[in-house]
């Protein structure tokens, strides 16, 4: 084992969450400029030390939070014949955890990326992906796959379950405003609630996913025609759907009504909800600005500003 880094970045879901996980695509982006990094040196000692905000100690007593990930490193020691070699492992994060960013599946695929670097070996992406599954499972259950996919990519992503997924292009104009409601999001309790929703009553409820996968195909369109006043409007339309099968909060439902009376095209929450973050789509910096004072008038915690011409946003 050598000395070596893995980074990765935050994502986002535009559009899509929760009616992925039954099939329908969904539309993702990394957020390069929110960084997550796995640092690994080598120990002659044996020890195998983590140090990071989520847990810091050894990878033996790994549990809870870390336990996922803690699983897929072990598996990776395992598979380099190295389960026995001594680390200290440092993992620096600009993400928020459990806020619908990737948190986890950033950290999953920044150490498989810095483990396969430090046994100099060649990592092809589908490679990372079954790796940061691992993780991933143990942490969500049965994710759809989107997270992994999307914190380990170089572009916005076009994805549906069991597919390769899609690079997808973005108009030039188009500003999103991301912002945190401070409580932790429930990906896992909410992924369950609406199985038990279509479960129960169905009648009602498989509309919803409907309408969604309609938004997220329509939304495509927008993107295709650098039409930002019609993604806006499937946002919110995706928005209602996803409000009518429980998952937003009073806090995302704030928020996302500040930012359109602020002159935002279309806000919604993004990722498993009930909590976590929400976007707002903005025409330009001017009006992400006006957003941004106001959702953190409504009690947005942070903030993140992405043009979509840019690789880059500010916090
Ligand atoms: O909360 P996040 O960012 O992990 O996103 C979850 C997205 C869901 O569609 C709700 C679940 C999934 O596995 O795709």
């Amino acid at each position: 084992m050598e000395e070596a880094t893995g980074v990765s970045a935050a994502k986002i879901i535009l559009i899509g969450e929760h009616a992925v996980v039954y099939g329908t695509p969904a539309i993702a982006l990394p957020i390069p400029s929110i960084q997550l990094s796995a640092h690994l040196v080598p120990r002659a000692d044996g020890q195998q030390l983590i140090h990071s905000v989520f847990y810091t100690g050894t990878l033996e007593d790994a549990t809870d939070a870390f336990a996922g990930i803690a699983k897929v490193l072990r598996q990776l020691l395992t598979y380099f014949s190295a389960r026995t070699q001594g680390f200290d492992l440092t993992i620096d994060s600009a993400l928020p955890p459990e806020r619908g960013m990737g948190s986890s599946a950033a950290t999953a695929t920044a150490i498989v990326r810095a483990v396969y670097a430090a046994f100099n070996t060649p990592l092809p992406h589908a490679t990372l992906l079954n790796w940061t599954s691992v993780s991933e499972r143990a942490i969500h259950g049965a994710p759809s796959g989107l997270d992994a996919a999307t914190t380990s990519a170089q572009s916005p992503q076009w994805f549906v379950k069991g597919h390769t997924p899609q690079p997808i292009h973005l108009p030039q104009a188009g500003v999103l405003v991301i912002a945190d409601t401070g409580i932790p999001g429930q990906t896992k309790q909410a992924v369950a609630s609406v199985a038990a929703k279509l479960q129960t009553d169905p009648t009602r409820y498989r509309p919803e996913i409907d309408t969604i996968d309609q938004a997220v195909r329509a939304a495509a369109v927008a993107l295709a025609q650098n039409d930002l006043p019609l993604l806006g409007k499937e946002m919110n339309r995706a928005q209602a759907s996803l409000s009518e099968l429980g998952v937003s909060s009073p806090q995302l439902d704030r928020l996302i009504s500040a930012a359109r009376t602020a002159g935002a095209l279309g806000a919604k929450l993004t990722g498993g909800g009930q909590g976590g973050c929400m976007i707002a789509l903005t025409q330009d910096t001017e009006t992400a600005d006006k957003v941004v004072d106001a959702v953190t008038e409504a009690g947005a915690t942070a903030t993140w500003i992405h043009a979509f011409a840019a690789e880059d946003s500010r916090s």
